[in-house]
């Protein structure tokens, strides 16, 4: 009798099993219009059937998810289409705010369960999708972590995390780097911030040039690998400017690169373009450590000096003025209180911000998208996701957000909020697509968001294959 239940268990658990394991390895597959890279070719789209009968749109839907599931597993003539091509697409994919957590002595054994899934279900998406889509760029839009306040040692170790566990880098770098940065007796990560500083601050004041902000055709940061891989400040990683110390920039420049630069693509042909990451958090004040913003001007004081006549992608993490009602989060700026008991020092200076300031935005807009070329603008932070489109008026000189474009401004550039790959958000990937029209001699960018699930079916995969384990194990001793 037992054993008659166990086995239909044991038949429905597989088949269980199975369903979801092939739903969390071939989600995009789902949804290929938003989980590929936009395909600007008109001619090659495949609408789905209006007003068919359910017959007709579930044949439709059968067979798109099939083909593009053989497609993406076994045919390797995926890009036909580009070998046409004279100039390359361009394939980016944005991640928003992943936040890792912590673990510490008092973390409970089930939320160290969960930080520990969590890493492997964030790991899972990053690893399908580029898998999938093969992309030339990946952007994390800051907040890598979900707290500025930790110590240099747990800052390493969510390092750790990040490459080994999510982005299945090599982790002999952040190694290498550890054995160079550690306290004396003990082998736990520390930076030495004095001797950062000292090298910051003789070049705010002496050769700015030595900040070296510029690249050219950066493809990748090594040879091993086929993508440029791109870290992008956030509040949780560096703080707001009235939080971030020399710690902060050190520790994070040292194990996830310069927070201020832009690399130039193309430069000597008919479509340059080029990528522009800002650390957006230290444009306004009042700072903890001013000098820091006016590091971050001499930044786009210098890109402006480059007189580039190319595209533009703006990569920050704290989204622009906006009226507040176009996207999920508030307006809201936040200082320290004059009378901060716990840290006087920070009486008065920027606590949080949410939002650029608008006098600020229109300035940094100018700067970075002053030639007038189609361009686009990633951010991170507010972790629904929004989508805007800033519209560029001469006479007053203003940026004004709408969520449609304004027929009689000049100019009109769309930024992305990208919503969170967090589980709660359900594990998204941004796509931005870049092509190069040769009739109107422009980058056409294009965005699409591709969902995955709460984090909660990723496990259901894995805790469904065990237990189907563990019933055809029993009943094969019973
Ligand atoms: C970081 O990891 C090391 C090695 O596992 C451990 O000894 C150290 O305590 C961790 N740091 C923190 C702040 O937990
Ligand atoms: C971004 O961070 C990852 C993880 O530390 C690292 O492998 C990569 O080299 C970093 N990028 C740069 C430009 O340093
Ligand atoms: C940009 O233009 C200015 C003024 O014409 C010139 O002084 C400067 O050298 C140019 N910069 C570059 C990088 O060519």
């Amino acid at each position: 009798m037992l054993k008659f239940y166990l086995k239909r268990f044991a038949i429905f658990a597989t088949i269980l099993t199975i369903l979801i394991n092939i739903y969390t390895f071939t989600y995009p597959s789902l949804d290929p219009e938003n989980c590929s890279w936009h395909c600007f070719d008109n001619s090659v789209i495949n609408a789905a059937p209006i007003g068919g009968s359910l017959f007709e749109k579930m044949n439709y839907y059968i067979k798109r998810y099939s083909n593009d599931v053989i497609k993406t597993h076994w045919n390797s003539e995926t890009d036909l289409v580009n070998d046409k091509q004279r100039v390359n697409d361009i394939h980016m994919m944005a991640l928003g705010d992943p936040q890792i957590k912590g673990v510490w002595h008092n973390t409970p054994y089930i939320s160290r369960l969960d930080t520990f899934g969590n890493d492997y279900y964030l790991g899972h998406i990053f690893r399908t999708m580029k898998k999938r889509l093969s992309p030339s760029h990946v952007v994390v839009m800051g907040d890598l972590f979900s707290s500025q306040w930790i110590p240099d040692s747990e800052f390493y170790n969510r390092t750790r995390r990040y490459v080994d566990r999510l982005f299945k880098r090599d982790t002999s770098l952040i190694e290498e780097i550890k054995g160079e940065n550690h306290e004396e007796n003990e082998n736990l990560f520390i930076v030495d911030w004095h001797k950062w500083a000292d090298n910051f601050n003789e070049n705010l004041n002496g050769n700015r040039n030595n900040f070296n902000f510029g690249y050219k055709d950066v493809k990748s940061w090594s040879d091993e690998e086929d993508y440029l891989f791109v870290n992008l400040t956030g509040n949780h990683d560096v703080g707001y400017s009235g939080d971030a110390t020399y710690q902060h920039l050190t520790r994070f420049n040292t194990l996830f690169g310069k927070d201020n630069f832009w690399i130039e693509y193309d430069t000597e042909t008919d479509h340059p373009w080029r990528l522009v990451v800002l650390n957006d958090l230290l444009l306004e004040g009042p700072a903890l450590q001013p000098e820091f913003i006016d590091y971050d001007w001499e930044f786009l004081k210098q890109l402006v000096n480059q007189n580039f006549s190319g595209s533009t992608i703006l990569a920050t993490h704290v989204p622009f003025y906006k009226e507040e009602g176009l996207c999920v989060d508030p307006l809201e700026v936040n200082y320290y209180p004059e009378g901060w008991e716990k840290e006087p020092y920070k009486a008065n200076l920027l606590r949080s911000q949410n939002h650029i300031s608008e006098s600020v935005t229109n300035k940094v807009f100018d700067m970075i998208f002053g030639n007038g070329k189609p361009g686009m603008v990633l951010v991170g932070h507010d972790h629904e996701g929004c989508e805007v489109i800033y519209n560029k008026f001469e006479s007053n000189n203003s940026w004004v957000a709408t969520k449609e474009p304004l027929a009689d401004a000049k100019y009109h550039l769309q930024e992305i909020t990208v919503r969170s790959m967090m589980g709660e958000f359900n594990g998204n990937t941004g796509l931005v697509s870049g092509h190069f029209n040769e009739d109107s001699k422009l980058w056409e960018w294009k965005f699409t968001l591709c969902p995955f699930s709460i984090q909660h079916v990723w496990w259901a995969s894995k805790v469904t294959a065990i237990i189907t384990l563990l019933a055809w194990s029993t009943l094969a001793v019973l």
